[in-house]
């Protein structure tokens, strides 16, 4: 299919913030304040750095460059370079994955729309179903998770440019403006400075236990969304005149700085509802964490403040919102791509196909939330997005001609031939990467 019908964003911008906003989501605002929460504090924070640049960014640069190479989703893409077709099951295991991911997804960004319309009700005197939104009971989690896959089916049904486009470039600097303004606010309370000494200052001891690795290595390639095609497809794309080094290190730094950011306000706002009488440690005196700690936490924090404390409700779950829907339109997009560019199905017929079949997927889990959620995400971002980053490793490391790489890096920056940048890379692409993905995945067998 040639690139024009299969859709093109108008501008470097326009790409960055589709990129960004795929890479930003639940996993920096709820994901990584959690773990590291839960892992000791800036130890984890460390870490996660670590595993953002030496795994992340080698790896997303190789996307970048199967996906704009080919001009295609992962499936086509192994299909029509060379040496690939050995690994086209590959690009349908991401296929598969992104759409797992999106259905448990999808079921903690509805919980976000019920606690951002929740105050709402309140104010109009329906109690009962301001409480009966924010229960994460089955039903609310099924209506709410059903809300955001139609809006994530609405825009990809829209297009690259009208939809997907758009969109991220509305909704991105939205939510760094959002972010700051909490930040600062949160900053101000009593008690929020202890928080920063603990997500600032790292404790040691937690750094060498084995679990710590698995986590931040998922986390990395969750936050940056590794290995299941979503930033292949997006890069496919982008026109030859961008300089893909330069995106890739952007999108790393604004996801890595999301993050930073989202911990910056999290962890603070829990010592700051400490100080107005909310409980934040377990009975072994451990921050509490695990999933539920922004719907326990933060709502108990704005309560204490009153009507100004409903605002910032309203802003902070709204910020999440968007965070999760520039995310779950780039992880739809993924296989509406391969039934476009593959299956010549037209992009609203497939955005619905796929959209309700996985809307299917999420149900079932909402259905059997205690059984299968935590199954699916760990399952998903733990195991198999390293799994995928490392065949992407080797494809791009082993597989794919030096030449055709340096050829298609070189469009948009002639330079690169004789970079310092291109001798470091494939190094990290054929050893490094691979290596450290396989040690921990090894050891968390
Ligand atoms: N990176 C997104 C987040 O941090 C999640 C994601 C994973 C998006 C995989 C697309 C693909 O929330």
């Amino acid at each position: 299919m040639s690139g024009a019908s299969r859709g093109e964003f108008s501008s470097s911008f326009g790409f960055i913030m589709a990129a960004a906003g795929s890479a930003i989501g639940l996993g920096n605002i709820w994901g990584f304040p959690t773990q590291t929460a839960q892992n000791g504090g800036a130890a984890f924070v460390i870490l996660y750095l670590i595993m953002a640049f030496l795994v992340g960014y080698p790896i997303l640069l190789a996307e970048f460059t199967i996906g704009r190479h080919s001009q295609s989703n992962p499936v086509g893409a192994y299909k029509s370079i060379k040496g690939g077709s050995r690994f086209v099951p590959v690009g349908f295991l991401g296929l598969f994955t992104v759409g797992l991911i999106l259905s448990f997804y999808s079921i903690i960004a509805g919980t976000m729309v019920a606690y951002f319309i929740s105050p709402f009700l309140s104010l109009v005197g329906a109690n009962d179903a301001a409480a009966w939104v924010i229960s994460q009971g089955v039903g609310a989690n099924m209506l709410f998770a059903s809300l955001f896959f139609f809006l994530t089916i609405l825009i990809v049904a829209a297009g690259v440019k009208n939809g997907i486009e758009k969109w991220s470039s509305r909704l991105m600097p939205t939510l760094l403006l959002i972010l700051v303004l909490l930040v600062i606010y949160v900053l101000t309370l009593d008690g929020a400075m202890e928080g920063l000494k603990v997500y600032l200052l790292p404790d040691f001891s937690k750094v060498l236990s084995a679990g710590l690795f698995t986590s931040a290595l998922g986390q990395a390639f969750f936050s940056l969304s590794l290995g299941v095609g979503s930033m292949l497809v997006l890069a496919s794309y982008t026109s030859k005149k961008e300089n893909l080094v330069r995106l890739g290190r952007l999108v790393t730094l604004s996801d890595v700085g999301i993050a930073f950011l989202a911990g910056l306000l999290i962890i603070p706002a829990m010592y700051a509802a400490s100080a107005s009488g909310t409980q934040i440690f377990d009975e072994a005196g451990n921050l509490i964490s695990g999933p539920n700690l922004i719907f326990q936490v933060l709502p108990a924090l704005f309560n204490s403040m009153g009507s100004i404390g409903v605002a910032l409700s309203i802003v902070f779950f709204f910020l999440m919102i968007i965070a999760a829907l520039t995310s779950t339109i780039s992880m739809l997009e993924v296989p509406v791509a391969y039934a476009v560019d593959n299956r010549n199905v037209a992009r609203s017929k497939a955005s619905i196909a796929i959209g309700v079949f996985f809307w299917a997927v999420s149900m079932t889990i909402a259905l059997n939330f205690d059984l299968l959620f935590n199954l699916v995400v760990t399952m998903t971002t733990q195991y198999i997005q390293p799994l995928l980053g490392l065949f992407i490793c080797i494809f791009v490391g082993w597989v794919m001609s030096r030449n055709t790489l340096i050829e298609e890096l070189k469009q948009g920056n002639p330079e690169i031939e004789n970079s310092f940048f291109m001798k470091i890379w494939p190094l990290f692409v054929r050893y490094v990467s691979p290596i450290l993905i396989l040690i921990i995945l090894i050891q968390a067998f």
